[in-house]
């Protein structure tokens, strides 16, 4: 496919993040713990697709709102041996989520140096809540405080994304859009913060299911822009959906927001469930989530829904359809993404 053609890596991770830090110390920590938040996010437009694996460069540029306190609180400090622990509780060496944190700290931080990391996530792990995206968000902001690097804003979103692509975006509060850059050594692929603020915009976050998701992201990119002749029409899709949600959120329009976003996250879904073999994130729950949101709007309530890789539906509305949301979703989360202002 034309725009699949994937170019050779300029840099692998490690030599990426060296460009990066420069002559910044990876040894000499200004402080006995880093400590850091970074928020999980929605996207309103979403990232589907890698143009480069190594370094988790989109096809697309996507947008996103973060969740205000839902995410990931990290602590690093030095041990005699490295050590993970997730909401307090001791994670398996051999376990993806200890090998995925160590591996990227250790683009970072060397070897010789045992790490004990402790990570309280207040949103379900690989549920399709963009957990990975405020885990390696915060890991690089607990690294920035431990270490004092002084890093711009640019370069910990730079350096979240090799994490995990949509992490590139939780390192910001409120609305985030990421660039997807052209260049192949990715230093123009970061996440911006856009400066608007929308107090009464609301996230309701309606979780379906908190088991582990059927095939991960990465593997389910790959297949969709392996298989799927959706995803031709991918990028078109995108580029309308920015511009409209984009202009949206400067007009605090919640109908052009809630309808672009939802019909950007089912033309996303579309794109691979005509994969071979198809990537059906859905289950039953989240067809009947769909169908009450719609019957809702039906009956006058401005609220949408969007769905990323996993099973669960999260909602979009204003303060003023609180109660009618609530009503109808009584287990609903609401998060308030400019609660205290950006
Ligand atoms: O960053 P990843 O690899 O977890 O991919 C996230 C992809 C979606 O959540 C489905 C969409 C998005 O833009 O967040």
């Amino acid at each position: 496919m034309w725009l699949l053609s994937r170019k050779e890596c300029a840099l692998n991770k490690a030599e990426y993040v060296r460009a990066i830090l420069g002559g910044r110390s990876q040894a000499e920590a200004v402080k006995s713990e880093g400590v850091a938040f970074a928020p999980a996010n929605i996207a309103l437009c979403k990232y589907w697709g890698k143009r480069q694996r190594e370094l988790n460069l989109p096809q697309t540029d996507s947008l996103s709102v973060s969740l205000d306190a839902l995410g990931a609180h990290t602590v690093l400090r030095r041990a005699a041996k490295d050590r993970v622990f997730l909401n307090g509780v001791e994670v398996h060496e051999n376990e993806a989520f200890f090998v995925r944190a160590m591996e990227f700290l250790r683009l970072f931080i060397d070897p010789c140096q045992a790490i004990e990391l402790e990570t309280q996530s207040s949103v379900p792990v690989a549920a399709g809540l963009a957990s990975s995206a405020s885990g390696f968000a915060a890991l690089v902001l607990a690294m920035e405080d431990w270490f004092g690097w002084g890093l711009k804003n640019r370069e910990a979103s730079l350096l979240a994304r090799i994490g995990s692509g949509s992490a590139c975006r939780s390192v910001h509060a409120g609305f985030s859009w990421w660039h997807a850059g052209s260049r192949d050594d990715g230093m123009d692929c970061y996440a911006e913060a856009l400066d608007e603020v929308w107090p009464d915009l609301r996230v309701g976050l309606l979780i379906l299911e908190s088991g582990p998701k059927p095939i991960g992201s990465r593997e389910a990119m790959d297949r969709t822009i392996a298989s799927s002749m959706l995803y031709r029409s991918w990028p078109n899709q995108v580029e309308k959906d920015l511009a409209e949600i984009r202009s949206a959120i400067s007009g605090r329009d919640m109908t052009r927001l809630g309808e672009a976003a939802e019909q950007n996250a089912l033309s996303m879904h579309a794109t691979m469930i005509a994969s071979r073999p198809a990537v059906l994130y859905w289950t039953v729950a989240t067809v009947d989530t769909l169908r009450r949101v719609w019957a809702l709007r039906e009956q006058g309530v401005a609220v949408y829904a969007t769905m990323d890789a996993g099973p669960n539906v999260k909602l979009l509305y204003e303060a003023s359809s609180t109660e009618a949301v609530h009503t109808a979703f009584p287990g609903l989360i609401e998060v308030r993404p400019f609660s205290v202002g950006v």
